[in-house]
């Protein structure tokens, strides 16, 4: 039985339990944001790897462990080194996945699977022809990515009987909830956007088609894993591009998504070619179809707040923002304006695992702002350089920071803060090569 409870009440603190409509209690406010791990070896299963990193979330006194993007299609993935779940060897990955949930859970935080498909994110080297609603390449400077085929109405019951196989393992195996990945850029939210679905027939053209592929997911994933599992969808307050998501279909879906039964929405913002996520404003790879934050929620500590009160107006369900968060007194206020119900957290638990412990402890009130000051040498090589290419490369090396330290967490170490950034970028592109050795020899 779904519970009724309203969630709207405005309350201030990070350390309160929450109910889901579900019935499943958290044991605070805070959530660790998926991650992706790239930590898989080249038959895309969950290894001791896994276990080792989320032993140490699992012990940082976290609401909720939101796992990196987990793949419904071996020839979809995002990294080559995804855990991707399928029918024909989900058999074999079981125990593993066991452990996982396992390692992550055993101190009281609840794990939820994120589970995606890139779509036309799909790296080249993984496969040249992926697949997404229309046609539409993605082009990324130094980057391969293939142009995608266009689905058939198989390949679209295909990857819906995926997600919710995918979800059916997740709960077999311990965890706690999934989440539809359906931000950045990646296959859900491609059939989101009016500028990379251009379809004609029931999956394209209105708003209501758009978010079809969604509510069958959800609808079904619902059917097979229960009222009383957790579903949350991530989604984008816009893509932050000329003619794509934007913030007003933004409020619609979320109120669709809120009336299909589900439990949670997050909100982030933002794609490969425009970056927001992450709080990179000025990055972009298509500048001129670029779009701006608002000034009123640049002006903020998290970057999508403006847009997610907004949403909260439309929705019955709580609400969950990502991005930027990095101190006790911004995510309380954040909770206490009704702009969410739990907050979201990513690149600090990859400088400090425990960093939440300490914050609900009272031991610090911010959490760590490495990327802040990561940066590729001195001011003229640095994030603030006006030229866009410095810009981009000190994007793409702090995000190899990120993954770097997670790899490290992954063999049981703690993060390496002295790591630096253009080191970082160079040992994770050789990563991500032999990574995707291994993909292609399996
Ligand atoms: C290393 C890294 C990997 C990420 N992988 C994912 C992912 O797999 N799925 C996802 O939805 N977001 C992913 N993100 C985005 C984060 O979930 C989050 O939205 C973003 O880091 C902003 O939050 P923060 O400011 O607290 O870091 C990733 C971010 C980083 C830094």
């Amino acid at each position: 039985m779904h519970v009724k409870i309203n969630f709207r009440e405005k309350m201030t603190k990070i350390n309160e339990p929450l109910t889901l409509p579900c019935g499943q209690l958290i044991k605070n406010r805070v959530c660790k944001a998926a991650m992706t791990e790239r930590i898989a070896l080249g038959n895309n299963f969950t290894n001791e790897k896994h276990i080792e990193l989320y032993k140490m979330w699992g012990a940082g006194d976290i609401g909720i462990l939101l796992t990196g993007n987990v793949q419904v299609h071996r020839d979809n993935l995002e990294g080559p080194a995804n855990v991707a779940i399928e029918e024909d060897t989900y058999k074999e990955q079981m125990p593993m996945l066991k452990n996982w949930a396992e390692a992550a859970t055993s101190e009281g935080s609840r794990l939820w699977m994120q589970i995606s498909h890139a779509g036309r994110q799909t790296p080249g080297e993984i496969n040249m022809n992926p697949m997404s609603p229309s046609d539409v390449q993605l082009k990324i400077p130094g980057r391969k990515y293939g142009k995608p085929i266009p689905m058939t109405e198989e390949d679209i019951q295909d990857v819906i009987n995926r997600f919710v196989f995918t979800a059916k393992i997740a709960r077999e195996s311990g965890f706690d909830g999934i989440q539809l990945h359906s931000a950045h850029g990646y296959l859900l939210s491609q059939f989101l956007s009016p500028d990379i679905n251009h379809r004609t027939d029931a999956w394209g053209g209105s708003l209501e088609n758009r978010a079809r592929i969604h509510l069958e997911i959800i609808k079904k994933c619902r059917a097979e894993v229960g009222n009383d599992f957790a579903i949350s969808i991530k989604m984008n307050s816009a893509d932050f591009q000329k003619g794509g998501f934007s913030p007003e279909d933004s409020i619609q879906v979320a109120k669709l998504f809120s009336d299909s039964g589900i439990d949670n929405i997050e909100i982030s913002g933002g794609t490969y070619e425009q970056p927001r996520l992450l709080g990179l404003d000025k990055v972009s790879i298509n500048p001129k179809r670029s779009e701006n934050r608002r000034e009123s929620t640049i002006a903020r500590e998290a970057y999508f707040l403006s847009y997610a009160e907004e949403i909260a107006r439309v929705v019955n369900i709580p609400l969950m923002v990502t991005g930027g968060f990095r101190t006790k007194a911004g995510m309380e206020a954040a909770l206490a304006d009704g702009a969410c119900e739990i907050v979201g957290v990513g690149r600090p638990l990859c400088a400090n695992p425990y960093a939440i412990k300490e914050l609900l402890a009272g031991q610090i009130n911010e959490l760590p702002k490495y990327e802040k000051t990561l940066s590729i040498g001195p001011w003229w090589l640095s994030p603030t350089s006006p030229f866009r290419l410095i810009q981009a490369i000190n994007a793409f090396s702090a995000q190899a920071w990120f993954y770097q330290q997670i790899k490290k967490m992954g063999k049981g170490l703690m993060p390496d803060l002295n790591l630096k950034p253009w080191k970082a970028f160079r040992e994770d592109a050789k990563a991500d090569q032999e990574a995707t050795k291994e993909y292609q020899n399996f």
